[in-house]
């Protein structure tokens, strides 16, 4: 089983995203063996998409890379911190080298449709405040649950701490945290 574990908060080692993504990825390898890849968008970013005619131009091999690797990855666990309602523009920038059209979707005359399936997709999401499910200026869960959608991944689980900017950040990170082994245990077999 492979796993991409992505983090893109530029807050180091003080990341709530960082430190929750870090125990799922470490409660995931209990459940039998994985072939973890990571990479942290913040130090070692992505950079914005530029459109390359020559598809053996360095650029183009990069681009290449990233959605093999995607098209390999069974499993991805996302540090998604909320940045401005949305999400940090490092994670974006992966995003933009995913959706291709005639690879990971397609245009039909019915509309767009994923290409992509049996992916599992874990969103770590912190936030400033506390917002709850149902945030109307919410783009940041909801556009990354809308991204997984259109490209035909149904299976995205959220892992969300709230109240970071509040005095009870700890005691929030520590209760997700907390709540790991129990938000992935596995079914009991009959
Ligand atoms: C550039 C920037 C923009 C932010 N925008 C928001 C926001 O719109 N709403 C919010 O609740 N928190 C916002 N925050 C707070 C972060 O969501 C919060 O610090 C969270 O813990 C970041 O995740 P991290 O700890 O993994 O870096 C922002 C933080 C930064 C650095």
């Amino acid at each position: 089983m492979k796993l991409l574990h992505l983090d893109s908060s530029a807050l180091g080692e003080y990341s709530a995203t960082r430190e929750i993504g870090h125990a799922i990825v470490q409660e995931l390898k209990k459940h039998g063996p994985l072939d973890v890849t990571y990479r942290d968008l913040h130090t070692d970013p992505i950079p914005h998409f530029v459109k390359h005619l020559d598809s053996l131009s360095a650029e183009a091999q990069v681009d290449e890379r990233i959605l093999q690797q995607f098209e390999e990855t069974d499993v991805f666990v996302l540090g998604a911190p909320m940045y401005n309602l949305s999400i940090p523009t490092t994670l974006k920038a992966w995003i933009d080298r995913i959706l291709i059209a005639g690879r990971t979707f397609r245009y039909t005359e019915n509309g767009p449709q994923g290409l992509v399936s049996g992916k599992k997709v874990i969103i770590v999401s912190a936030r400033g405040s506390a917002y709850g499910d149902q945030f109307p200026m919410d783009h940041q869960e909801s556009y990354l649950k809308d991204i997984f959608n259109f490209l035909g991944v149904q299976d995205v689980f959220i892992v969300r701490a709230e109240g970071m900017a509040f005095p009870t950040r700890s005691q929030s990170i520590s209760q997700t945290i907390n709540s790991i082994p129990e938000m992935f245990a596995i079914p009991a077999q009959n």
